[in-house]
């Protein structure tokens, strides 16, 4: 407890603070804008006059009416004309000198003025509240006006004409009642702040008045000063419960910068970080930093590099295109998705790991609740907490049915609509996205297309820059060195292999590149130009009907920027754009698209591998099983002779095939040159 300073007149020192030239000047310009808010910079008071400022943070509702007065009568000085309509002025308080964590929040504050962070989870559309109502007698005719606090609307208990005084019966007047602006949020502990494996706290927070309402939305990170109250649930007909439920009045809020906070980097960070992007091996350093305790992976951990550093958002006049990446994986049970997924939201800045049901009613983007009292909130779902952020979303084919209408828009244009219930509103989105998923079968199946052995859209799928499929297949060599990583990791309970970057540093190092904007080179863009005009072309003149579109030549432009960025570049390279191109290239063939034969066809996604390479595929393998019948295993060499005379498939080509093969797992090598069906 502070000791208690009384302070004489605190009304006339209020006023006197509010003489200085710069409160003189706010308090005309209330005036011009016809406001009858005035906000009063705390810090300033503090300075000015500690002991009142104390007095207001101790005992707002005391002083904040002292603060009121005071302002109504300055205002009566300098503006008298305008002053003479208005009754009261709110003095807002910005800026206390302690921000408290929602988590250490209790009765102790109890009356008290604190300022906390959170960002706005739920809102209430505004809503008129009423603070007098006015009854007509029905007797007499006599209007009494009641002033009205509690939950419910209160009449008159005697009519106040002293010729009356009767109990009733009364007819309420809209009219000749005062209402005000009122709205309802509630702030949550932020996703970065939350401690690890902790539920987020979260405060309800009453706004009252039109310069209060409307000014944050769901998703929005506010700073809210108020005064702590404390009000028990009232049951009908039972009474008032006796735990007390923690509440704001709120006296100012303020929509903080959406920016994630950056990073404090000191000087010695800083040469780090420079030392870094000169490396020229700062690439593949990176990698090697992802998640070094998940074995291989390399590709994927590649495709989480170009996430973390992301694109250049692009403001045109007329439409924005994202710069944030989407990656998805899909992969056989065990594949350590869960593990690369929780990984990535620890180490981004404002990182967050949600289930495709997501954590709350709103799931991934947005809904419209239905309250016990009958309102209905807005909630935000887990892609807008996540705005200027990276989500990893596990399980993403889980999603609700409502979200995977939603998601759409959310993915490409940033940005979560909702109609619903009176409520109308356009949330941001602004976040990259990873998500995993398990193939609808249990096992993915090489031998259907990517829509088919998931269980989403073609539409939401080609959202997704780049889609990797993990998949467990047996493998002698790599399992091997694998089980020896895992069970080294399990002995020592350590990283087997030093990642060359502290997960500190990497996350200082991704937010330190955030406002680099790195800008294709005219090379860079002629060779992402001639990439993408093959690959079209090649589709036109063999008649293909839809070759990659211009989604995926977006995509490659955000992977080239993203290199470029990781190595702290202003400018994206042509090897950016080669990598970005090799990078793509793998992804396409995961899901299917024929790169050999340059039919490059996104539609494939939905339709089926191209025939041509199913049927070569099952030719190879048809082969293989026929002469298994023979030798029981089959030799290399004698399979690769066979497929050259009586198929007329070229040994170079024969080698692809079974490596494909052999990577699906259908085909094995059970000892050198020698090959097998599983
Ligand atoms: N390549 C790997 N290197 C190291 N550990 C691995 C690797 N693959 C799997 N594991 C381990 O296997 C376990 C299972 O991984 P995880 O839970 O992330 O799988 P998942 O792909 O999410 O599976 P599911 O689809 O069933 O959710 C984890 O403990 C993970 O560390
Ligand atoms: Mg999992
Ligand atoms: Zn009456």
């Amino acid at each position: 407890m502070t000791e208690e300073i009384l302070v004489a007149d605190p009304q006339e020192r209020f006023q006197d603070f509010l003489k200085a030239d710069k409160y003189r000047e706010r308090i005309s310009r209330m005036a011009i804008a016809g406001s009858t808010s005035l906000t009063v910079d705390f810090e300033e008071l503090l300075t000015t006059d500690s002991a009142l400022a104390e007095n207001l943070m101790e005992k707002p509702d005391e002083y904040l009416e002292h603060a009121n007065r005071a302002a109504l009568a300055q205002l009566q000085i300098e503006e008298p004309e305008y002053a003479e309509g208005i009754e009261k002025i709110d003095v807002r308080l910005r800026g206390l000198p302690e921000t408290i964590p929602l988590r250490t929040l209790g009765s102790e504050q109890l009356g008290k003025l604190v300022m906390v962070e959170g960002i706005v989870v739920r809102a209430t559309p505004s809503q008129p509240l009423i603070t007098q109502a006015a009854f007509r007698c029905k007797r007499c005719g006599t209007v009494t006006p009641v002033p009205q606090t509690g939950t419910f609307l209160m009449a008159p208990i005697v009519c106040s004409d002293p010729a009356c005084k009767r109990k009733g019966p009364f007819d309420f007047v809209q009219e000749e009642s005062t209402f005000i602006d009122s709205q309802e949020i509630r702030i949550q502990e932020r996703p970065e702040e939350l401690p690890p494996g902790q539920l987020p706290r979260w405060i309800d927070v009453k706004l009252l008045g039109k310069d209060l309402v409307d000014v944050a939305r769901p998703g929005d990170h506010v700073s809210v000063v108020g005064t702590v109250r404390a009000s028990a649930p009232t049951i009908p007909k039972v009474g008032k419960l006796r735990v007390f439920t923690l509440h704001l009045d709120t006296n100012f809020t303020d929509v903080v910068s959406k920016e994630p906070e950056t990073v404090v980097v000191s000087p010695e960070e800083e040469k780090q970080i420079f030392e870094l992007a000169k490396d020229p091996w700062v690439h593949r350093k990176i990698i090697r930093s992802i998640a070094p305790s998940i074995y291989g992976y390399e590709h994927v951990k590649e495709a989480i590099m170009y996430l973390l550093f992301g694109g250049v958002a692009k403001y045109l006049s007329d439409i924005t295109i994202r710069g944030d990446m989407n990656v998805l994986l899909i992969g056989d049970p065990g594949t350590a998705k869960s593990q690369l997924l929780q990984y990535v939201a620890k180490i981004a800045p404002r990182g967050l790991y949600t289930s495709g049901r997501g954590t709350t009613a709103a799931g991934l983007t947005a809904a419209v609740i239905r309250e016990r009292a009958g309102g209905m909130t807005l909630e935000a779902g887990a892609l807008v907490l996540a705005d200027k952020g990276i989500a990893s979303i596990d399980e993403i084919d889980k999603m609700r049915p409502e979200d995977r209408v939603a998601i759409h828009e959310a993915m490409e244009q940033h940005t979560v609509s909702v109609a619903k219930g009176g409520i109308v509103a356009t949330l941001n989105a602004r976040t990259a996205i990873l998500a995993a998923a398990n193939p609808a079968l249990g096992r993915y199946d090489a031998y259907r297309t990517v829509a088919e052995n998931i269980a989403l859209p073609v539409t939401i799928l080609s959202r997704f820059d780049l889609i990797f499929v993990l998949r467990d297949i047996p493998e002698r060599e790599l399992d091997t060195k694998m089980t020896e990583h895992i069970l080294e990791l399990h002995k020592s309970g350590a990283v087997p292999v030093e990642s060359p970057i502290s997960p500190d540093l990497l996350r200082k190092y991704v937010s330190y590149t955030k406002n680099l904007k790195p800008a294709l080179t005219p090379e860079a863009l002629n060779r992402l130009k001639d990439f993408y005009l093959t690959m079209r072309s090649a589709s036109e003149t063999e008649g293909t009907p839809i070759a990659i579109t211009a989604r995926q030549l977006e995509s490659l432009v955000r992977v080239a920027e993203a290199r470029a960025r990781a190595a702290l570049r202003k400018e994206v390279t042509t090897e950016d754009a080669e990598a970005s191109i090799a990078i793509m290239k793998r992804s396409l063939e995961e899901v299917g698209i024929d790169i050999s034969s340059h039919k490059l066809d996104i539609d494939i996604i939905m339709t089926g591998k191209p025939k041509s390479l199913r049927d070569r595929l099952q030719v190879v393998l048809s082969t293989i099983v026929e002469m298994e019948k023979e030798t029981g295993m089959v030799e290399k060499s004698a399979l690769l002779e066979k497929l050259q005379t009586e198929y007329e498939i070229a040994t170079n080509e024969a080698e692809r095939l079974i490596g494909q093969l052999t990577k699906e797992g259908t085909v094995y090598s059970p000892r050198d040159g020698y090959l097998k069906k599983t």
